[in-house]
């Protein structure tokens, strides 16, 4: 290996044909190399750019130095006790040289040449989050105060007061939806859920007040009767049993008063089998056909929801919720629910959690020319906030990050807990 590197040192010094840009490289040695590629015919057409690329921009003659490498490399073993591995040598040379003598590998396509700068990049970004993709879900309840959510660093029971404002405040940044959870006093709690449609419910003032004071705003409200039942579950209980027609019923009525109150969307999260085409008909029958149904359809029976039980206090009250939502092993039952939710009429499509289900969201969207939404739920931003707060994740980068991941899976719109903040980031940073 030294001898082949002495080689070339001999025959550059033989060879005084100086080159402008590397003076110090020989120039014959990669012919005798390049003979030897198969590939020779080819190396011709990319000489330039690589020449270029790896032609030091200053002296080459110092291999010392920390600030420029010699391209060809050579004596950087010399002071090795050992006798080191030299690519550029042998019959077939892992590495070969180009014209000006410094190592070469004969890579023609470079995806790198892609990524060499910022504008190349933002040339090139195939996903971009903008906060227009964002739905902020808020949770409210009827009190004067905030109540922090302690398994939710940074996320309120909010009054009404500073959902006004924190929906003001949201506008400003560019984030246009918000979607509701109440938390509901206990007393209101039944196993029917009628407080789901009561008009004066703190839902339904909520829309009135956001939609007088920001017409523009766009109001998503959760159809579904957790929030309000004395089991803590999605439906209508029998003996244990979550009835799925008689939930129905119910919810027709929720998603109508939601309707009455100014909402633009409703967000059935339910899971009862034929809600969607149930509530559209409901909806269509009163006058509001131009309500529209975003559909949670794969919504999984997961344990990422943990915080977002504590925050409005819905932990079923028995068992689990298994029987209705999706099994998280499940992927290809998801398409099922699509294709249902679809014929059903739902506009929008989403997929709850997020990031541990990418996957899902990527089969809807292959599967499905409809919207696609992403839940980025509860314990997600737990998990993120318990990591930040230890300072082993840096929140800005990872949560841009996050909610980038979610466009490439296929999501167009994404609910995060973080909207606002991402808003605020995304503007800092001009990056859209
Ligand atoms: C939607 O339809 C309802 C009922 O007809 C109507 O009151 C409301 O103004 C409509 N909203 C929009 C944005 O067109």
């Amino acid at each position: 290996m030294k001898i082949s590197s002495s080689i070339i040192a001999l025959l550059a010094a033989a060879l005084s044909s100086a080159d402008a840009f590397v003076p110090a490289a020989p120039r014959a040695v990669p012919v005798v190399v390049v003979a030897k590629s198969s590939s020779a015919l080819l190396v011709a057409r990319d000489l330039d750019g690589i020449a270029a690329a790896t032609a030091p921009s200053s002296s080459s003659s110092s291999s010392s130095s920390s600030s420029s490498v010699d391209r060809t490399m050579e004596g950087v073993d010399d002071d090795l006790p050992y006798q080191a591995f030299d690519p550029t040598a042998g019959d077939s040379p892992a590495v070969e040289r180009n014209n000006a003598g410094g190592v070469w590998v004969k890579q023609r396509a470079r995806p790198r040449r892609n990524r060499k700068s910022s504008g190349i990049r933002a040339m090139v970004r195939e996903n971009i989050v903008t906060p227009s993709n964002f739905i902020y879900p808020l949770f409210i309840h009827d009190e004067d105060v905030d109540v922090p959510i302690p398994s939710m660093p940074g996320c309120y029971r909010l009054s009404h007061e500073s959902m006004m404002r924190e929906v003001g405040e949201s506008l400003e940044l560019g984030v246009r939806a918000f979607v509701l959870f109440p938390k509901v006093n206990d007393d209101l709690k039944t196993n029917m859920g009628c407080e789901a449609y009561n008009p004066d419910g703190i839902v339904h003032r909520s829309i009135r007040a956001i939609k007088a004071a920001y017409p523009d705003a766009v109001v998503c409200t959760d159809v579904a009767l957790d929030p309000y039942s004395d089991m803590g579950h999605d439906g209508v209980v029998e003996d244990g049993v979550i009835l799925n027609d008689v939930t129905i019923n119910q919810l027709c009525k929720q998603a109508v008063s939601q309707a009455r109150a100014g909402a633009d969307i409703v967000a059935p999260s339910d899971m009862q089998d034929g809600r969607v085409m149930a509530i559209r008909d409901a909806l269509d029958s009163e006058g509001y056909t131009n309500v529209s149904i975003l559909s949670y359809t794969a919504k999984y029976a997961s344990a990422y929801y943990g915080p977002f039980r504590d925050a409005l206090d819905s932990h079923p009250g028995f068992g689990d919720k298994r029987t209705y939502q999706q099994d998280p092993a499940n992927g290809r039952e998801a398409l099922i629910e699509a294709a249902l939710d679809a014929a059903e009429g739902a506009d929008m499509l989403m997929v709850k959690p997020g990031m541990p289900y990418l996957d899902v969201i990527r089969r809807l969207r292959d599967a499905s020319d409809l919207p696609i939404a992403a839940y980025h739920v509860s314990g997600e931003y737990a998990m993120l906030k318990a990591a930040v707060e230890r300072g082993w994740l840096n929140e800005k980068e990872v949560v841009l990050e996050t909610l980038t991941c979610f466009k490439r899976a296929g999501a167009d719109i994404i609910l995060t807990y973080y909207a606002k903040q991402a808003a605020q980031w995304i503007k800092e940073d001009g990056l859209y």
